[in-house]
């Protein structure tokens, strides 16, 4: 089977474009240091917000950009703002920069369930608002980050939006309606990915294998798999039967989970999780 390889896309640099990170936590603080890593921002045009000062302080001096607890101020020197706080602390938040914010800028979102809508309103502007739900492996820039677009998002904000994200990862966009799905799948998905790495290491401590070496098979065929699926293009079918010799060992394997109901349990628990993401945005 031949193998067509994409060439990997590296964000442009925006030295000139100032942007404020509110809610510099988990989330917050990968995004900003990959910006940093990448050079996409230049770090004086960064300032950053948290609740306490003594971890502003902190992170401050640890990133070497400007960290502070004046979220009013963050905003009104820049041009893009980025939203990390926890989803129920959004609203707050913009009511409180409210007075800095103008139609010009441009607000991107990371707090699952908080609708473009509810953010437009709070903010009483014609202002480009994008929402983004990122994944946990954005912490090794193996992340994968879908976004939509608010009722006055230009092209040019999406673009940027996208900029920001593949810092971390890739991008996809959807319409807002699909992001509980993303995050049924996406978002949840790496807890399940994880629970299938262990149990097929689990599988090679049963068949004799030392559990560290168990562990490093399991996880770098979940690897490479996916690595195949996303890189070559080829359906997952496809590279699933290139590997599947006939009367061969896998096809025997591939009976085992048909019949223990692999394929159908993953879809239900992405239905499960898609339907929770559903009941907490609407609070
Ligand atoms: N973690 C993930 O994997 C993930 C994935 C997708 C989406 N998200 C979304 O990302 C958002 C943040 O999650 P997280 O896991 O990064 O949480 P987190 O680590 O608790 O970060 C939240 C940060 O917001 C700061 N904060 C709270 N209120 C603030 C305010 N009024 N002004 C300025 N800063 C404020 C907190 O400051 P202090 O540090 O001083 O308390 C903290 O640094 C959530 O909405 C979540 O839905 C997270």
């Amino acid at each position: 089977m031949e193998i067509a390889v994409e060439a990997s896309q590296t964000p442009a640099q925006l030295p000139n474009v100032r942007v404020a990170v509110l809610g510099a936590g988990k989330m917050g603080g990968i995004l900003l240091q990959a910006f940093l890593k990448e050079n996409l921002f230049a770090a004086e045009k960064i300032h950053a917000t948290v609740t306490h000062a003594e971890r502003a302080l902190a992170l401050s001096t640890q990133w070497g950009v400007d960290v502070s607890t004046d979220n009013v101020e963050a905003v009104r020197q820049a041009d893009l703002v980025l939203i990390g706080v926890k989803p129920f602390q959004v609203a707050g938040l913009v009511e409180e920069i409210k007075p800095a914010l103008t139609p010009e800028k441009t607000i991107v979102s990371f707090a699952a369930s908080v609708k473009t809508k509810s953010i437009e309103e709070t903010a009483g502007l014609e202002i480009g608002v994008i929402r983004a739900m990122p994944n946990t492996p954005s912490a090794l820039g193996a992340g994968v980050a879908a976004l939509c677009r608010g009722r006055y998002v230009t092209d040019a904000q999406m673009e940027l939006a996208q900029r920001i994200f593949q810092t971390v990862g890739r991008t996809v966009v959807v319409d807002e309606k699909h992001m509980d799905a993303v995050t049924g799948l996406s978002g949840s998905g790496p807890a399940y990915l994880y629970i299938i790495i262990e149990a097929l290491a689990e599988a090679g401590v049963k068949v004799g294998l030392p559990r560290d070496i168990a562990t490093q098979l399991a996880a770098q065929t979940a690897y490479g798999a996916a690595k195949m699926v996303l890189e070559t293009g080829y359906h997952p079918a496809l590279l699933k039967d290139a590997v599947t010799t006939p009367a061969g060992c896998t096809i025997d394997g591939i009976l085992e989970l048909e019949e223990g109901g692999l394929r159908v349990t993953l879809i239900k628990a992405v239905m499960r999780a898609t339907e929770r993401a559903r009941q907490l945005a609407a609070g």
